[in-house]
């Protein structure tokens, strides 16, 4: 008898670059005659994108891995199939497949496009599990179902060079491979005909783009700062962000090209790390903390107004009181507008993991939590100076919490409510005064007409 699978779920752990490639897994799926499913209890498909940055983003995909178990003893046809850069790795993927049976499917980040394939054959019986070790080529075109209509992500560099000693992504992702600024910029073209109003360009480290593509007329390859020129000039585009950039890369003349190109947001996603220079060398971060502030100062020079915000991790090996003590002056000095904050946990293969001097639990506990108090009270104050202020505002929709209240984000990426006044609909832009500042939300009222925008 031939089993009718009709609804897949795509689950969707981790950064961007992940959300990005569940949205072409649903589009492959969705050529495939799949519909989305709501939930992953109705899908005769699930599949899970998975990140392994941190042993906690581990843990949480095999715990949900681990609970399809259940569905598929009420769903025999249930097909799970795991993805993503947890599947890169040689340990865990094994560990799917000695100790989960029940998952039919498992493939990593550089043979996406062979998803119809391998579904085929997972169709027909068998248990597939395939991973390369090395990307291809950049494969174009492929389908993409995407999660709004008003905004997109677009690749612009996949994997990364960089091998920060803490980190796994290069080991997971690759080698640094850049699209060309014509598929980069066509794509945003087609997103913009079809409505969308802000896209945010995605890689690793945006600073890098372009090394290693064929050279331009003028005999050198193109940059981050050429392709924020071009894709400031697609019409129809009223927003253009990116993530991530690397404060070793970020060039004078990138500084220059965000601040002259006016769709270019105001808003700077520089991850520090650490404020010590002895760590962030051990860390292979490129930059000392004054060369970071110097470009923090540079920015806001150039584009005043800019908010930055950064990624800051505590307990890497060595890390002692002192170091510590240099991040928490870098964060009253740098005056972030909001900072992700992390406890550092060891990745196997890693240069770091192997170190000695591994920093004891409680002490990385206490560390992140002066940390947080430090980065909340600073981000508070930041956002204290916009009472008042009038911000143009896209609109995102309802607020989770009240739907009679709409939220949206300023342009330098901070998250409004107001009480709706007027119907708008996703990626409106409206003018909001700020009237109640909080540290990571702010309260406002829609402004109908006049009122001077101050950025
Ligand atoms: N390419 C980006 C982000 C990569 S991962 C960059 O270079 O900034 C996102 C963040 O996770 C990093 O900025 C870092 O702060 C954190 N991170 C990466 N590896 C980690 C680890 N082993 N333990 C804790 N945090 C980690
Ligand atoms: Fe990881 Fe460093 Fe690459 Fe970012 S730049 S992905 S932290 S290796
Ligand atoms: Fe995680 Fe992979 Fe992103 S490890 S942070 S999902 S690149």
């Amino acid at each position: 008898m031939e089993v009718k699978r009709r609804s897949a779920r795509v689950v969707t752990f981790g950064c961007q670059m992940n959300e990005r490639d569940s949205e072409t897994i649903m589009g492959i799926l969705s050529s495939l005659g799949f519909e989305e499913s709501p939930s992953v209890d109705d899908a005769d498909i699930i599949i899970f994108v998975t990140c392994c940055v941190r042993e906690n983003a581990e843990n949480r995909a095999f715990g949900n891995l681990g609970e399809t178990k259940r569905l598929k003893e009420r769903n025999p046809h249930l097909v799970v199939g795991m993805c993503g850069c947890m599947a890169q790795r040689s340990d865990l993927r094994e560990k799917v497949q000695a100790r989960m049976p029940w998952v039919d499917l498992v493939f990593g980040t550089h043979n996406i496009h062979r998803l119809p394939e391998l579904l085929q054959r997972v169709f027909s019986g068998e248990r597939v599990i395939e991973v390369w070790d090395e990307p291809c080529e950049v494969v174009e075109g492929l389908p993409a179902m995407r999660a709004y209509s008003h905004k997109a992500f677009v690749n612009i560099t996949y994997g990364c060079d960089n091998f920060c000693t803490y980190c796994i992504v290069p080991y997971v992702r690759g080698r640094e491979r850049s699209r060309t600024m014509e598929d980069v910029v066509a794509e945003v073209g087609n997103l913009a005909k079809s409505g969308c109003v802000e896209v945010t360009l995605l890689g690793q480290n945006v600073n890098s783009y372009g090394r290693g593509l064929p050279p331009r007329p003028s005999g050198v390859s193109p940059d981050f700062a050429d392709l924020l020129y071009e894709v400031n000039s697609v019409e129809g585009i009223e927003r253009i962000r990116f993530t991530t950039s690397h404060p070793r890369d970020f060039t004078d003349k990138m500084v220059v090209a965000a601040g002259s190109c006016d769709k270019v947001c105001e808003h700077f996603h520089l991850p520090l790390q650490s404020g010590s220079d002895r760590v962030l060398d051990m860390m292979h971060r490129g930059y000392t903390a004054e060369k970071y502030l110097g470009l923090v100062h540079r920015i806001r020079d150039v584009i005043p107004g800019a908010s930055i915000t950064t990624d800051i991790m505590v307990g890497f090996p060595g890390e002692t009181e002192a170091d510590f003590q240099a991040t928490m002056d870098m964060v009253r000095q740098a005056r972030f507008d909001a900072a992700f904050t992390f406890i550092y946990s060891p990745r196997p293969g890693t240069v770091a993991a192997e170190m000695p001097n591994q920093v004891k639990d409680d002490v990385k506990h206490d560390r992140i939590y002066r940390l947080i108090d430090l980065v909340n009270s600073t981000a508070g104050e930041v956002n204290d100076e916009l009472r008042g202020a009038i911000r143009e505002v896209m609109v995102e929709g309802p607020s989770e919490r009240d739907t009679s209240v709409l939220s949206g984000r300023t342009r330098t990426n901070k998250m409004v409510h107001w009480t709706a006044s007027k119907e708008h609909k996703p990626g409106d832009l409206v003018r909001v005064r700020i009237l109640e500042p909080r540290t990571w939300t702010l309260y406002g009222e829609e402004v109908m007409s006049g009122g001077e925008l101050d950025v």
